[in-house]
């Protein structure tokens, strides 16, 4: 069996005191209560606050960013490099959340893009895909989610596609406090599986696919008792030491 990932997007929150704050008390609550053999647990700070958590994190939490730069280092005023972020302790990143498709200009090319540039830096891309709440009542969600997927890994070889770490996040359901139901959720991820099946029989059976968008303490265990649901993408629940702790011990009872 897939091991469990849970990773917490921090989004655009956090101050050093309470990163400090909310880092001691995960790292607390994961000794007590989870076995770091069934469940890897990482955190998506932003960008500032990386070296900070890496430091704080240890070995016990993966430290990631929220997104990087598709170019090399250079003239590119605002902008963070693959080397950057593995020079600052990442070993994984976001690359292509709802928030920046809609808001910041990632377009489907573009995440193609981050990909290999995450790829050919050693860095773990956590690929997001999603469909609106309108492709979702269109009955299109199927189609949106694998075309997203086919563009973002188009060229990629098989030793490469075997590094990704999907995250189906349907954007109807981020921040909104409306769950994709454990049915709604399995469909999309053995639909997606059934994509990686057909470049290789053995990807579909090693690439973690996660679950995001309002998944908490409360509907974890059930999301995760899915065949093809190996973890969770948190966002604002990964702001809350208990629950995400109650997050990760889900994913690793499953
Ligand atoms: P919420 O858990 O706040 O819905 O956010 C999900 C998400 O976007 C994680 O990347």
């Amino acid at each position: 069996m897939r091991k469990a990932l849970v990773a917490g997007n921090w989004k655009m929150n956090g101050r050093a005191e309470a990163n400090s704050e909310l880092v001691t008390q995960v790292l607390a609550g994961l000794d007590a209560q989870v076995d770091s053999d069934s469940v890897d647990v990482m955190v998506f700070p932003p960008s500032i606050f990386i070296h900070q958590v890496k430091g704080l994190a240890g070995d016990k939490i993966g430290v990631g960013a929220q997104n990087l730069c598709e170019f090399g280092d250079g003239a590119f005023t605002g902008e963070l490099s693959s080397g950057m972020l593995v020079d600052a302790g990442c070993n994984a990143v976001l690359i292509g959340h709802s928030e920046r498709r809609s808001m910041f200009g990632d377009t489907d090319e573009r995440v193609a893009a981050k990909v290999k540039a995450a790829l050919a830096a050693d860095l773990t891309p956590v690929l997001c895909l999603g469909e609106s709440l309108e492709q979702r009542d269109s009955g299109d969600a199927l189609e949106v989610v694998a075309e997203q997927f086919r563009i973002a890994t188009e060229g990629l070889g098989e030793e490469q596609m075997a590094r990704l770490v999907i995250a189906y996040e349907p954007v109807w359901a981020i921040g909104t406090g409306r769950t994709a139901t454990p049915e709604q959720a399995q469909e999309v991820h053995a639909h997606l599986r059934s994509e990686l099946a057909k470049v290789e029989a053995e990807l579909a059976a090693k690439v973690r696919i996660l679950y995001g968008g309002s998944c908490n303490a409360k509907n974890a265990a059930e999301l995760f008792a899915q065949a093809d649901i190996d973890g969770g993408l948190i966002g604002g629940a990964s702001l809350k030491a208990n629950d995400f702790v109650a997050i990760c011990q889900a994913a690793g009872a499953r």
